[in-house]
């Protein structure tokens, strides 16, 4: 097990800087999500650790040691990639050893290995056969088993479950926490799926054009964005951002005032007087048709929610609807009978909601534009 150090890294390739200053640290054993949209730098940032891409500034650091200049197979890492590189030629038993092979590991020492992983994976039927005669799943756990057999310091992935099926990649999410927690190895798992990410990290970090934009538990990111980015590219459906103003001690949304009813709920900066314009942030989750919310007293409400378009998920339905001049997505569960066409109020919790700068897109409350006086 090892710990792992990213400290001010900067990439260029060629003149064109697609990481900025990252700092990153990863304790021993812990499993860290680095999660953004296609091209914002995370395969470049697994790739620097590997060690199969130079750093153009900043150091890795495994263990308190720099590794900046050591070749990848002196590194002790394992990595896992999208399309899993598997050998076609060779079975699954000559894929999974390969690299014990390369590193001249005793015959006795690899055998056992291969057994312990194989069980782990349940791959001991298939070991004699290639990759072409495993299904999707398979091969991945092929790759896995590659990774885990090598007993590297740390393992990366990169998008290993992207050419699932979702009922796969469902299963595969459940698989490979298992794996972690049975042989915590210190992880950086990369995916562009918010979901995965959600549900499989100790630890998220959210990154945007080679910038990490925020890192914290899934819990933290979920409840406590701290820009409209990460608020809206976690979670799913988005987060609703609606046109709002901020006054002391309520928000007005096309004119509807909606009081804070706490104090702990009022801004602690100054506002101006005609109402802060800012963009006001709450989760389709964290809806609840008035008719059914039994904290009706103590929520804020929207009124005249008037429903465009309902779809029935199950449990719940994804409902449409116009406030105003606003298009919201609403999550509300079975027991609304609202139909198409209907108005309904939605009431919701304000310590849930959250308020945006409009110029910097920041989260106000955890970025305040004026300091409180002491
Ligand atoms: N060898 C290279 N030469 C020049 N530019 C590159 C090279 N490799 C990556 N880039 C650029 O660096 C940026 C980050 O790429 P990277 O592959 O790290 O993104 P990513 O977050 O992994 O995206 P995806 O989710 O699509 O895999 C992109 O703009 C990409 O075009
Ligand atoms: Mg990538």
């Amino acid at each position: 097990m090892a710990s792992l150090k990213l400290k001010n890294i900067h990439k260029r390739f060629g003149s064109v800087e697609v990481l900025h200053d990252i700092n990153l640290e990863i304790k021993e054993g812990e499993f860290v999500v680095l999660v953004g949209p296609s091209g914002c730098g995370k395969s470049t940032t697994l790739r620097l650790i590997a060690g199969l891409e130079d750093i153009t500034e900043g150091e890795v650091i495994i263990n308190h040691n720099v590794v900046n200049l050591l070749e990848p197979q002196h590194r002790n890492i394992a990595m896992v990639f999208q399309n899993y590189a598997l050998y076609p030629h060779k079975n699954v038993r000559e894929n999974i050893i390969f690299g014990l092979k390369m590193a001249k590991v005793s015959r006795d020492i690899m055998d056992a290995r291969l057994e312990k992983v194989a069980k782990m994976l349940e791959l001991q039927d298939f070991l004699d056969r290639k990759p072409a005669q495993l299904s999707g799943g398979q091969r991945q756990r092929v790759a896995m088993g590659r990774a885990i057999v090598r007993d590297a310091d740390v393992f990366l992935f990169d998008e290993p479950l992207s050419n699932l099926d979702a009922k796969l990649r469902h299963q595969m999410r459940s698989e490979i926490k298992r794996i972690h927690r049975a042989v915590q190895t210190t992880t950086l798992y990369v995916t562009h799926d918010q979901v995965e990410a959600m549900t499989m990290g100790d630890r998220i970090v959210v990154m945007k054009e080679g910038v990490i934009e925020q890192q914290g538990t899934p819990m933290e990111i979920y409840l406590k964005p701290s820009n409209t980015f990460v608020a809206t590219f976690i979670g799913s459906p988005s987060m609703n951002l609606m046109d709002a103003k901020l006054f002391p001690e309520h928000v007005e949304i096309e004119g509807q005032r909606i009081h804070f009813k706490e104090k702990i709920q009022r801004p602690d900066f100054l506002l101006p007087k005609e109402g802060l314009p800012i963009k006001l942030g709450i989760r389709p989750d964290f809806f609840l048709d008035e008719n059914f919310a039994s904290r009706g007293g103590s929520l804020a409400k929207i009124n005249y929610a008037k429903i465009d378009l309902i779809e029935p998920l199950g449990f719940d339905k994804e409902l449409d609807v116009q406030v105003g001049t606003q298009s919201l997505k609403v999550r509300l569960d079975l027991r609304t009978t609202a139909k198409e066409g209907d108005t309904i109020n939605l009431c919701f919790d304000m310590e849930r909601a959250h308020f945006f700068d409009i110029k910097t897109d920041k989260n106000l409350f955890i970025h305040p534009p004026i300091r409180p006086q002491a």
